[in-house]
């Protein structure tokens, strides 16, 4: 079992979009998969149907204030290989009062996921509040997309440098997976040479696997389903699952 935070401080940067398409390719090759959203705006969740405006089931609130922690109780089905612990716009709040109530404040303990799971991703909401500092204190490796401009780069330092802190004080266990290119744009030369700088500057750590700029990302989303299942031939399906089998290999 392995447990991935897709982590960057920036917002926007396709987290999400990632989390959530990752997380179903890598299903896809046969390995069970769990995607936990910690993310008030519950974005992830809503991408897989899960709006707890429109329907009634578990949250991650639910999760957390169950002294117990049995994990089945909370997970949703998505697809065959895929569960998930939906969001709601509550957690945010929630959390700080759960938070303030509790000693340790460690509300997620790795001893809470099971098994059962060959992966469990951490979808993250851009600012860096307790639950993803838990998150990265019980994790194996962190996943940054990184978008394809040069006013990021420097957000990507500030993210590390944040990993590196947890790494050292508070979790020897957690790596950096790697960096992947988000929004990516082979018409545009810019796009090919902030590549280059990323290349140059986060080496080995940057995975060849890219994600380009796609419209039927966000027409998937829309529809309240993954890409590759939205539409299988499209240039974000398959950039998807090129990033998927980088990351099973990196891993193995
Ligand atoms: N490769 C892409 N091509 C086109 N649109 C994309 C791509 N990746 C993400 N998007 C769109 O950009 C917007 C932001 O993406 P996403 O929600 O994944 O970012 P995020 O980092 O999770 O944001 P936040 O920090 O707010 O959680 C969404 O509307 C998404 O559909
Ligand atoms: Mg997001």
């Amino acid at each position: 079992m392995k447990l991935i935070v897709i982590l960057n401080n920036k917002g926007g940067v396709g987290k999400t979009t990632s989390a959530v398409n990752l997380a179903y390719c890598i299903s896809l090759l046969k390995k069970k998969v769990l995607l936990v959203d910690l993310d008030s705006a519950a974005s992830a969740s809503i991408h897989l149907g899960f709006d707890k405006t429109k329907k009634k089931f578990s949250t991650i609130c639910d999760f957390i204030i169950d002294k117990n922690k049995s994990l089945k109780n909370y997970t949703q089905k998505y697809s065959e290989n895929l569960d998930v612990i939906p969001s709601e716009r509550l957690l945010s709040d929630f959390y700080q009062e759960v938070a303030n109530d509790e000693d340790d404040k460690q509300l997620l303990q790795r001893n809470y996921f099971n098994s059962e799971y060959d992966f469990i991703f951490f979808d993250s909401p851009p600012n860096m509040g307790n639950l993803v500092f838990n998150s990265l204190s019980i994790s194996d490796y962190v996943l940054i997309p990184a978008q394809v401009q040069f006013s990021a780069i420097s957000g990507l330092y500030i993210t590390l440098e944040l990993v590196d802190k947890v790494r050292r004080y508070f979790n020897s266990r957690l790596k950096v997976l790697g960096l992947f290119a988000t929004y990516f744009d082979r018409r545009i030369k810019l796009s090919e040479e902030i590549f280059k700088q990323l290349k140059e500057q986060f080496g080995d750590q940057l995975f060849d696997s890219t994600i380009s700029i796609n419209s039927k990302l966000i027409e998937a989303y829309n529809n309240e389903k993954t890409v590759v299942e939205y539409f299988p031939g499209a240039k974000g399906s398959l950039d998807y699952m090129n990033l998927a089998k980088e990351v099973l290999m990196r891993i193995n």
